[in-house]
């Protein structure tokens, strides 16, 4: 079977710093960019070097740092921007220019207050000086579900023509749904005559969750480089999550022929990291990374995983770097699970007293939400002292 390689631009240091309330040092972004390296992310968007003196710093400090991935930046699409981007991304082993401009009338009408001749022409012209200073040149069109198709179509076209190596399909915020999304990357497939030339690449905003779900959709039509962060953060309500992402693409990686290089046994600790240093606290039920991914409370479930672990995992907590899933007991455990725990524990106890103190247990779990090991060990020690029946 085909598998084809997608690629993982990691957009953590530069979307994911847009989360609100969220600000990097530029010693911070490069640990971040350290993990990410470890992850073998295809490349880093280290950040937007005119956006201030700080952000100049850091893409300049993760460029010089980091090895293997290549270093983006990004720029609006004008000379005082590239320049900059360009100036930040001197000392970086393989670079990316990151060039974009909206292509939407509605930020046509009322943002740019251009025609889309004009956003035709500065598009072309970004990418060619770009061109001048890096062999690697990324165009995004902005806001570009909510554009017109057959505008698209050109101003990716040109985009390529000018020297674009990657032309990307952003859904700036969260519009699209997957069947809309693939259709578009098919239909730009089909309609941009020199599409062959250049990656496709998407990146999608999750304003009603659907982020990775268009991802995948993409994925499924041809787009070969996806845009995502750690623990999906990003603008408003962030970007596609790259564990989610990619552990999609992993478990199910004959229905989608699709593969990452993503190390993922790498995630869980660049997912404690980024939230550790952004100050963004993940829910409990987070997929992939949050507390609950691989706990197990009920006791049909608990009794399936400790008969084989498939019953009720898709994927393993080892494959991204969990040393263990966790058996929580609360009112929904059964004596499997409790058994199990008494053993764990170093307490062989026969079955009549495992009965009575599973009994105990049941009416402790219905007053407590979980039960701890604690807990267990002062039921056994009660047991211990009462006068044999
Ligand atoms: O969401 C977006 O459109 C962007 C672009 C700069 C790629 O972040
Ligand atoms: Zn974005």
């Amino acid at each position: 079977m085909d598998i084809t390689r997608i690629k993982i631009f990691d957009t953590t240091l530069r979307d994911g710093e847009q989360t609100p309330g969220v600000c990097l040092e530029a010693g911070e972004k490069l640990e971040i960019a350290q993990a990410l390296a470890k992850l073998k992310v295809d490349v880093i968007e280290a950040g937007f070097p005119i956006a201030s003196p700080g952000d100049f710093a850091a893409v300049s400090m993760v460029a010089a740092n980091i090895q293997g991935p290549t270093i983006a930046a990004l720029a609006r699409a004008n000379k005082k921007d590239i320049d900059s981007a360009r100036q930040a991304l001197e000392k970086a082993e393989s670079a990316r220019i990151h060039t974009f401009i909206a292509t939407s009338d509605i930020h046509l009408e009322h943002k740019l207050k251009m025609s889309r001749g004009q956003v035709l022409a500065q598009a072309q012209d970004a990418v060619r000086y770009a061109r001048q200073f890096v062999s690697d040149v990324e165009f995004s069109a902005e806001d570009a579900s909510r554009s017109d198709w057959d505008f698209l179509c050109q101003v990716y076209r040109a985009a390529i023509a000018a020297g674009a190596t990657t032309i990307n399909v952003p859904d700036t915020v969260g519009y699209t749904s997957p069947g809309e999304f693939g259709a578009l990357i098919a239909y730009l497939r089909e309609n941009v005559v020199n599409i062959n030339q250049a990656v496709i690449s998407v990146h999608c905003h999750d304003d009603l969750g659907l982020a990775v779900a268009n991802s995948l959709a993409a994925v499924a039509n041809g787009a070969t480089q996806v845009e995502c962060t750690i623990n999906g953060l990003g603008e408003r309500a962030g970007n596609a999550a790259m564990e989610e992402l990619v552990m999609a693409l992993n478990t199910r990686r004959e229905y989608y022929r699709a593969a990452t290089g993503i190390d993922t046994k790498q995630i869980y600790r660049a997912s404690r990291l980024v939230s550790t240093l952004t100050g963004i606290i993940l829910p409990p039920n987070k997929a992939v990374v949050g507390d609950n991914a691989f706990a197990h409370e009920s006791g049909i479930h608990q009794h399936g995983i400790m008969n084989h672990a498939l019953t009720y995992e898709i994927m393993q907590p080892e494959s991204i770097g969990i040393s263990h899933n966790t058996i929580v007991l609360g009112k929904h455990s059964g004596r499997h699970a409790f058994e199990e725990r008494l053993k764990q524990l170093g307490h062989e106890l026969d079955s009549q007293t495992v009965n009575n103190l599973f009994g105990q247990f049941k009416e402790l779990a219905d007053r407590k939400k979980m039960v701890f090991d604690r807990d267990i060990e002062a039921l056994v020690n009660v047991k211990k002292t009462e006068a044999p029946e």
